[in-house]
């Protein structure tokens, strides 16, 4: 399916399912598809690359068509070593977007381009260690970066206040058409922060299904990133 242009122009918030009722998955996917949510974004553990198991293929086919029926996008997020060997199985499942670790794979060039032969928007991701400089040849192939504000393997950690300055950097120089995605201990305390540094698609897990009603949290949290002042305002 792919992800249209109109969603790369537009700040999102993308809720990650991690932090859901995984025994009722598809009405806690409901719930934020109901406050208006346009991205659901899953994370793949493997328990090698990060410390941690959790979702598989079988887990997005299940509830990528009533993602897809709710008007929203699959967006899949690898935390995998050889991350080539999932690639077809996650975009056959449902897939819009898929992103992969600079850490994970040498053949970066043959990763992204890969995906989006596949269909799927390329995403390409950084931990908090890494620097902006390894991506100065691989963003030319892809459709988003995504910046890492926890070391990844689990919800509800807190957030790496360097990452703000990350983005900053980022931003200044990612073409405009790639969209700069952050995920890790974004709530309503660093969402304007966030986007006024450059981010266009939020990712929050525990924030939105941590507490309270998803639909009410999901809501909350996309008018804060509706309202923040934008990249540059600071
Ligand atoms: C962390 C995952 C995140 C996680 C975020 O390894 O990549 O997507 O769900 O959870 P919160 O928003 O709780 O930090
Ligand atoms: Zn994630």
């Amino acid at each position: 399916m792919g992800i249209p242009a109109d969603i790369f122009g537009k700040r999102l918030l993308a809720p990650s399912v991690l932090s859901a009722d995984f025994s009722r998955l598809g009405e806690e996917v409901a719930a934020v598809l109901e406050a208006g949510v346009r991205l659901v974004h899953f994370d793949v553990m493997d328990g090698r690359f990060v410390p941690n198991l959790t979702i598989g293929p079988a887990i997005v086919a299940a509830v990528a068509p009533q993602v897809h029926r709710g008007g929203a996008y699959v967006d899949v997020h690898l935390m995998v070593e050889h991350p080539d060997a999932f690639l077809d199985e996650f975009v056959a499942a449902g897939a819009d977007a898929l992103s992969v670790h600079v850490e994970t794979t040498p053949n970066l060039h043959r990763t992204l381009a890969r995906i989006r032969a596949l269909g799927a928007a390329a995403g390409v991701v950084l931990n908090p260690a890494t620097p902006v400089c390894v991506l100065e040849e691989a963003v030319l192939s892809a459709d988003y970066v995504l910046v890492m504000s926890v070391d990844p393997g689990f919800g509800g950690q807190a957030f790496i206040p360097e990452s703000l300055d990350k983005l900053r950097r980022l931003r200044a120089v990612i073409p405009p058409r790639v969209a700069l995605q952050v995920d890790g201990g974004v709530g309503r305390d660093n969402i304007a922060r966030l986007v006024a540094a450059g981010a266009d698609w939020l990712v929050a897990g525990s924030a939105v299904f941590g507490g309270g009603d998803a639909t009410v949290q999901a809501g909350v949290l996309q008018s804060l990133v509706d309202q923040a002042p934008g990249f540059g305002s600071e």
